[in-house]
């Protein structure tokens, strides 16, 4: 993908993901990779990338401790085996920096009940008169903090956490107004093509239709989710469209441009079996990741590196969140260095 030649400067890219479960192709392709592109190194890329796993997100939703400490395992040893380069981007656990958590309730303060309100997280349990609770609530503060904790300039997200981005302007311009220039008010950069990764099922791929390929299945496992991916019952004589075909769009995620195209031809002419696609479908997902995979099974045997790879980044985060954190402190009265009356100092620190 070719970055966005308009990456504001200096760029700080900054995102989370919720470990809620192993990562399926469409938290790869629609999300995870553009995130790796963007760490600094490559042409395009941002000056600075914080990348973390959300876990304070993720207890709203998991509650079982051992299950939790899995998946943020999981997602550290995922992220940094399909290429997130922890020298080159700062990857660490949410929790890790509890600043964040401080400088959410100085948020708070400023969050009006109307705008967390109609947030959709919380709303859509509200219409369907599910019980919400207070985290899930205030999930859109917590989620300002871990942006503005790190001065992001740049937020790559899905459209479905736009939203949240322009909740955190907003606190983040409110607190501004009332305190001096503490906070830098970050963008949202639209993830190309998050939303159009299918699942096996022709629908948008995601956990809460069953329908998705995960980018470390078991091979076993997955070649029987792509042989029982539902196709029409169109006759193998007739032409058929490749665009809007999901198995056709699946294949185009994992193939190299010219089977792609060579595919496409295929579709086109007419006189194939969507069994012999299936099984190419196979084969491409296969050496697609292959390599990702093998770095997976050396990392998930080498725990006391993935350790340090955290340790490591919360370590860096921690450096920035505080400074961020002094001077949000400093600002609205919290700091008692500070002479108890006269001029307020503004972004300091
Ligand atoms: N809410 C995001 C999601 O569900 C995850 C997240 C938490 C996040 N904190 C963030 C994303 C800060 C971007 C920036 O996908």
């Amino acid at each position: 993908m070719p970055a966005e030649p308009n990456l504001p400067k200096p760029a700080r890219a900054l995102s989370g993901i919720q470990p809620t479960g192993r990562f399926h192709w469409g938290n790869y392709f629609g999300a995870i990779r553009q995130y790796i592109e963007l760490q600094p190194g490559d042409r395009q890329a941002a000056d600075e990338a914080y990348y973390f796993i959300a876990d304070l997100h993720a207890l709203t939703t998991v509650r079982d401790p051992a299950v939790l400490r899995g998946f943020v395992r999981d997602a550290a040893i995922d992220l940094v085996s399909l290429g997130l380069d922890p020298e080159r981007a700062v990857l660490f656990v949410q929790s890790d920096v509890p600043e964040v958590t401080e400088l959410t309730w100085l948020l708070m303060t400023v969050a009006p009940m109307g705008l967390l309100e109609r947030c959709h997280a919380y709303k859509e349990k509200k219409t369907r008169g599910l019980p919400a609770d207070a985290g899930l609530f205030t999930y859109p503060v917590l989620m300002a903090a871990d942006i503005l904790a790190y001065d992001a300039t740049v937020v790559p997200v899905g459209e479905d956490q736009v939203q949240h981005i322009e909740v955190c302007r907003d606190l983040a311009g409110t607190f501004n107004h009332l305190y001096g220039e503490v906070f830098t008010l970050p963008k949202p950069r639209l993830v190309e093509g998050g939303a159009k990764v299918p699942g096996t099922d022709g629908q948008k791929m995601s956990k809460s239709y069953h329908n998705t390929l995960d980018v470390f299945e078991e091979a076993g496992l997955q070649k029987k989710k792509i042989m029982r991916i539902t196709t029409d019952s169109r006759p193998l004589e007739e032409p058929k469209q490749p665009e809007g075909d999901h198995l056709f769009e699946l294949f185009s995620l994992v193939a190299p441009a010219a089977d792609r195209q060579a595919l496409a031809d295929l579709y086109r002419r007419g006189g194939f079996g969507y069994g012999e696609v299936k099984k190419k479908l196979v084969a491409a997902a296969g050496e697609f990741f292959a390599e990702a995979r093998a770095r997976r099974a050396e990392l998930a045997a080498d725990s006391a590196r993935v350790d340090a790879i955290l340790a490591a980044g919360a370590e860096r985060a921690r450096v920035k969140a505080g400074a961020v954190l002094a001077r949000a402190r400093r600002a609205c009265g919290l700091d008692r260095s500070v002479a108890p009356i006269g001029a307020i100092p503004r972004r300091q620190g």
